[in-house]
């Protein structure tokens, strides 16, 4: 019987006892803050079992996909080492919600295991929880299981809870010994291979509140988990789950990837690792996590990071994980299509994070090397504890291949400090969640300690006004606060990136500032400080007022966020997904799932696309509370978190966007005024982050880039005015050191008749240089001739100057003297008498024309 086989027995079993066969809610649980990951099938119906949320159905069997790597049930460190514990599994389940009980649930799990799947009975076990006769005697009574076969167990097997708190009960087991010893009653529970539990039948009917105290539910219900790999195994008669159908095809890609057959124990346990971890990567992307730094994409990355280490233990030292997700899809798309939709971004996100964990890893293996040299100098053999957790922090070294590292080179590891540093670690991180839950005034689980008038959930009136009369419906005093619940109120808790809304209470003339607000169990709660006329009482009328400037500016930052989405699909591509948003007052941040940097065209497409469509006066529509299903046929874009059974709020502009949305929005596209991006950045592989601003914000964005703008203009003024004094002030210093060739001219003349003749070849750019050099050399040279020449160019030019007694006493002329010198190198020119100029063509004229200057003076004598 292949693994699909056994799935659709499961379910047509329970169909045949008129079960609802739902879908898996997706691995990551983006409406519950209190999970990383979806860890067990009934954590959809969380809502159902404390009395919150209702289905149109009263008894339910899906397949759930489930992460267990962190928090209370936390598998991680066992995984691949044995052969039958996963990161990622199915769990099947079966439930009744105050329908059916004790006596149904456990006939049926018997029959489904022995009759139709035919398990041999003598193999069977069930523990039922110390306390739970009711569950002792009905299996005498219901089933026909060997009496010795059912044992009881205390809290730690047979009592379970989804977490630290929530709904929770005692619960009954069933095992199987594979062994040769199974009429042995000492296996069951022991955690050995041969004996495993494979069905958990969960009787839920309490819900343990933040004290750890357990109350009474109102109704009973039956939550069933079955680990479906376990089963397989047992029904291929396989002694390992990796050996099903499940995991074959993909242990044997490992096998040709790797070059190493799955043979050996030491090869078998990374490519045990290898296989699960794949899994776990693929489903939790396909459902929108991605590895990152903190929470569950922190524990992303450390599965990417064990699957890529132990790898390297089979030779496979090149990015290589996310060859193994075609063959994962290939298996699995059938069941579950979002692996097969998503195919090509899984692979991208974990190439992406594979590649950079190489480039982390070489840098960690830099860093051992020092260690051991360091080591070595001190004659050291121990790594201290610090140093081996450096390597596991910063730089993802098991501890396991720290070890074998160490051992090659004749060293050991402090493993007791390393764990003393785990455990700190571990703290820390508790500590920093626990925190992350109460940043906010009041952390509220329950509605212990209220007076409530009545159990009916606030009606939310925010989506049509910002103002409601209402009526107290609940009422507790904390410390310094009041926590008002309200029969209906307009304002918004914060869901789905829009923050919570601000505005006021007002009781008879009183006005109280709400200053946070919580949803617990579907009340909204007000939070204002202490009434201290003591006003506030159940039954008691009140106004509740939102500020609506600060709404409205939320409303257009969030409508704009769907015509964002929409924009983006277009330009870059359907493969754009959102990955997270925060939409406030004063701007909004969309993330999404992308692999390149957008262009600075595509930047500007999708805003001026954008743009286009609100001016386009697109009318909302908001399609309240209507089935999931018919939302989805409707071609709503959805967004991770809701689940089949749902009522959901669909958000329509015009036949532009339509999405799934609980938020709150503008009645109009055009009421969102002009919509600016302000940034573009990357924030993790393949996720990218876009802030903006819209209406007021646009306003005040432009206001402050024209006010920069007039800062820049003003200092641009300035510098040019600097760059021209500057300007000035090189071109003086250069005619300065040009000038310093007349010194040399100035200081040795000939004499003609006596007359003093000063000439020189000189170095000009220009004839105006030149002209002014023969100004300066007639300003300085008292009474005589000057005669300058200078190639300039590939040509040449000459300037001649007379001191003004000479022009009168001698009637000497410069015009001529010049006139006369250019013709020794070819050109001709003239002049007044004190100074002329004039150019020739011949360059190699220059010296004779220079040697020649006093004859040609003295011809006019
Ligand atoms: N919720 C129960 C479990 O996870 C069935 O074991």
């Amino acid at each position: 019987m292949t693994s699909n086989q056994i799935r659709k027995q499961f379910w047509e079993f329970f169909k045949g006892k008129k079960h609802k066969i739902v879908s898996s809610a997706p691995v990551v649980p983006f409406d519950d803050p209190t999970l990383l990951f979806t860890n067990a099938g009934m954590n959809q119906f969380k809502d159902v079992f404390l009395g919150t949320g209702k289905r149109d159905y009263k008894r339910a069997a899906d397949t759930q996909k489930c992460i267990r790597v962190s928090g209370k049930h936390n598998d991680l460190e066992e995984v691949g080492h044995d052969t039958y514990h996963h990161t990622f599994f199915e769990m099947l389940g079966n439930w009744s919600f105050g329908d059916y009980y004790k006596p149904e649930a456990i006939e049926w799990a018997w029959e489904l295991l022995t009759e139709v799947w035919k398990l041999p009975k003598e193999r069977l076990w069930a523990t039922v929880y110390k306390d739970d006769d009711e569950a002792n005697k009905l299996w005498k009574t219901k089933t026909d299981i060997k009496h010795n076969h059912i044992l009881k167990f205390g809290e730690k097997d047979n009592f379970w809870e989804m977490g630290d708190t929530g709904p929770c009960g005692p619960c009954s087991e069933i095992h199987i010994n594979l062994g040769d010893d199974f009429d042995n009653p000492e296996y069951v529970n022991a955690g050995t291979p041969e004996c495993i539990e494979i069905w958990n039948l969960v009787f839920i009917q309490y819900n343990r509140d933040e004290n750890g105290v357990l109350h009474d539910l109102p109704a009973k219900h039956v939550d069933t988990g079955m680990g479906f790999e376990r089963v397989c195994a047992v029904l291929q008669k396989k002694n390992s789950n990796y050996d099903t159908d499940i995991f074959s095809p993909l242990i044997e890609e490992i096998s040709i990837l790797s070059k190493v057959s799955y043979e050996k124990e030491e090869d078998k346990i990374p490519m045990r690792v290898i296989a699960d971890h794949i899994r776990a990567l693929t489903f939790a992307i396909a459902d929108g996590a991605v590895p990152g730094n903190e929470g569950r994409g922190y524990v992303l990355r450390r599965i990417l990071r064990r699957a890529a280490r132990y790898g390297r233990k089979i030779n496979l030292n090149e990015p290589f994980l996310s060859k193994l997700v075609d063959v994962l899809s290939a298996n699995m798309g059938e069941v579950f299509p979002e692996i097969k939709e998503k195919n090509d971004y899984v692979k991208k996100v974990i190439q992406g994070e594979e590649e950079s964990f190489n480039a982390t890893l070489d840098r960690g293996i830099e860093l051992f090397e020092e260690i051991v040299k360091k080591l070595n100098k001190k004659k050291g053999k121990i790594i201290p504890g610090e140093d081996v957790f450096k390597l596991y922090d910063t730089f993802g070294f098991p501890v396991d291949l720290t070890n074998i590292m160490a051992t090659e080179k004749g060293f050991s590891i402090d493993e007791v400090k390393f764990g003393e540093l785990m455990d700190q670690q571990k703290e820390r991180a508790r500590e920093a969640s626990k925190e992350k839950f109460s940043s906010v005034n009041v952390v509220l689980n329950d509605l212990k300690g209220f007076k409530l008038i009545s159990p009916e959930p606030t009606v939310f009136t925010g989506y049509d006004e910002l103002e409601t009369n209402s009526k107290v419906s609940g009422f507790k005093r904390d410390n310094e606060t009041d926590l008002v619940i309200l029969d209906q109120s307009p304002f918004y808790v914060e869901a789905g990136g829009q923050v919570d809304d601000t505005g006021f209470l007002l009781i008879n003339d009183n006005k109280l500032k709400v200053v946070d607000l919580q949803k617990v169990d579907n009340q909204i709660i007000h939070i204002v400080p202490n009434d201290k006329q003591k006003l506030i009482e159940p039954g008691k009328e009140v106004i509740a007022e939102v500020d609506s400037n600060r709404r409205w500016d939320i409303m257009r930052n969030h409508s704009v966020t769907h015509f964002l989405h929409a924009a983006l699909r277009k330009i870059l591509g359907t493969h754009v997904q959102q990955a997270g948003s925060y939409v406030g007052p004063d701007h909004l941040r969309f993330d999404f799932t992308h692999f390149t940097k957008p262009s600075p065209e595509e930047m500007k497409e999708i805003e001026t696309l954008v743009n286009e469509q609100l001016r386009r006066n697109l009318p909302m529509i908001h399609h309240r509370n209507i089935p999931f299903e018919e939302a989805k046929k409707m071609g709503a874009l959805m967004f991770f978190g809701d689940k089949y059974g749902d009522k959901v709020n669909v958000v329509q502009f015009g036949d532009y966007t339509m999405e799934f949305c609980g938020g709150t929005h503008v009645k109009n596209s055009s009421e969102i005024g002009l919509f600016k991006i302000i940034s573009e950045s990357s924030i993790a592989s393949g996720v990218r982050r876009i802030e903006a601003v819209t209406g007021a914000g646009v306003e005040k964005y432009i206001q402050s880039q024209l006010e920069h703008m007039k800062q820049f203009s003003h200092r641009i003024d300035e510098l040019l005015e600097t760059k021209k004094k500057l300007e000035k002030e090189i071109s003086d210093l250069k005619l300065k050191e040009k000038l310093g060739q007349l010194d040399h001219i100035l200081s040795l003349h000939s004499e003609e008749k006596g007359i003093k003749i000063f000439k020189g070849k000189v170095q000009a750019d220009s004839m105006d240089e030149l002209k002014s050099f023969g100004d300066e050399l007639r300003n300085k040279m008292g009474s005589g001739v000057g005669a300058l020449i200078s190639q300039i160019e590939d040509k040449v030019g000459i300037v001649a100057v007379v001191s003004d007694d000479l022009i009168k006493e001698k009637k000497l002329s410069a015009g001529k003297i010049v006139a006369e010198l250019a013709k020794l190198v070819g050109g001709a020119g003239g002049g007044r008498p004190h100074l002329a100029t004039a150019g020739g063509k011949d360059v190699s004229g220059i010296p004779a024309a220079i040697s020649k200057v006093e004859k040609v003076v003295g011809e006019f004598l």
